[in-house]
């Protein structure tokens, strides 16, 4: 090759799929750089040793590998867990929360090996590209920043031409799907699924099972609202997370399928599957009805919504989310405690909860004569309660008279 010698180098988020395979021809050719790859693993459960061997088949200088599974779980799933983290009421945000880790990743290995720019595989049309570059730039702004799939405003079918042209291997799945995994989830997007009246086949998912006619129960225990055992074995969070997968996907619990807004004012199909974040999610919510105040989750909602839109838009490192972690983290105190679920074809409920900080109270709750709860207080306080409504409805017939 006709390259001239010391140049400049930049850190590609590599996964050696097609986006970020197409990604190193370019940076080489056009743009006449060394390419570092780097593959961060967030528990996608790749062939790490094949992402190696065809980063070096593309001609990179190096190639990184950092496991970053428990910085993943650790400081990104745990906080999404208690903010009840579900963008637009659905998605649990995999993708999401994993982009700015990868970003922070990709600068420090930056700065580590001296490279000027750092480079990712995102298209202009979606979300990552506001993740990793607001990342990026907040956590240096000397680096430089190239999208090669944007810059060329590529499509999918002209990245696959280009890969046949520079001898770049296509899996057959990204024939069929475009795909982004991690140990919180998957996204499966294209293809079929771009037609909205299409259903999403078998074969776009890993652990969705769905010939299980079986019923299964499991139980959660979660501690200041981290999830630390499952079926009373206290387990390591990446590993209970992994298993929950299996385990809830086995019974067709997972499968979101909804109109999503990105950020950028397109409307997309998206699907995911998201079998242990589903479950852990609505498990850690009832579990806090059961702990926190009506006033704690009134006002907690509302900050889950701004967490979930400031992940979702790629703003984690705004100030205003390590704010809202901070109060997040304060009414996890409580948040205590067991839950049991019941799982049945793609459907669960929660059917038993217990914690030392419960303020459910059997003897002012029962209907029961050994109550302990006087009635006959309430009846002041309900004539104070609806006093502003009942006298806004008479000045209002009053006036309608
Ligand atoms: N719509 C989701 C998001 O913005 C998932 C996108 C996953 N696709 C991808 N190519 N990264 O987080």
């Amino acid at each position: 090759m006709s390259r001239s010698p010391a140049m400049n180098k930049v850190v590609l988020a590599f996964s050696g799929g097609l986006d970020t395979s197409v990604c190193v021809k370019y940076l080489q050719k056009n743009h006449n750089l060394d390419v570092i790859t780097l593959t961060v693993d967030i528990g996608q459960g790749d062939d790490f040793k094949e992402i190696e061997k065809i980063s070096s088949s593309l001609g990179s200088i190096d190639h990184i590998y950092v496991d970053a599974k428990e910085e993943f779980v650790n400081e990104y799933v745990v906080p999404a867990i208690k903010s009840n983290a579900l963008y637009q009421q659905n998605y649990p945000l995999a993708t999401a929360i994993a982009r700015p880790l990868i970003a922070k990743k990709s600068v420090e290995i930056a700065n580590k090996y001296n490279a000027t720019s750092v480079a990712h595989g995102c298209t202009g049309k979606g979300n990552d590209q506001i993740r990793f570059d607001v990342t990026i730039k907040s956590l240096d702004p000397n680096l430089s920043i190239i999208a090669p799939i944007r810059d060329l405003n590529l499509s999918r079918d002209k990245e696959i031409d280009f890969a046949k042209e520079n001898g770049i291997r296509i899996s057959e799945i990204s024939k069929k799907y475009s795909i982004d995994k991690n140990l919180w989830g998957r996204s499966i997007e294209g293809g079929i699924l771009e037609d909205l009246d299409n259903e999403p086949l078998e074969d776009a998912f890993e652990y969705v099972k769905f010939n299980n006619n079986s019923v299964g129960t499991i139980e959660l225990d979660f501690e200041k609202g981290i999830p630390v055992s499952l079926d009373g074995k206290m387990e390591k969070l990446p590993y209970l997370i992994n298993k929950l997968n299996e385990i809830a996907g086995s019974f067709g619990i997972g499968i979101i399928d909804h109109i999503e807004d990105r950020v950028i004012g397109i409307k997309s199909r998206e699907v995911y599957e998201a079998p242990a974040a589903l479950i852990l999610i609505n498990a850690h919510k009832d579990l806090e009805k059961l702990t926190l105040t009506n006033h704690e989750l009134r006002f907690k909602a509302i900050v889950e919504e701004q967490w979930s839109w400031l992940a979702y838009s790629g703003l984690w490192l705004d100030p205003l989310f390590s704010d809202l972690n901070q109060f997040i983290e304060k009414t996890q105190e409580r948040v205590t405690g067991k839950i049991k679920i019941k799982m049945h074809n793609g459907y669960y409920r929660v059917i038993g909860r217990d914690s030392k900080f419960s303020l459910y109270n059997n003897n002012i709750a029962t209907y029961l004569s050994n109550s302990t709860f006087d009635q006959t207080i309430a009846k002041g306080f309900v004539e104070l309660w609806g006093l502003q409504s009942i006298t806004a409805n008479s000045v209002i017939a009053r006036n309608n008279a």
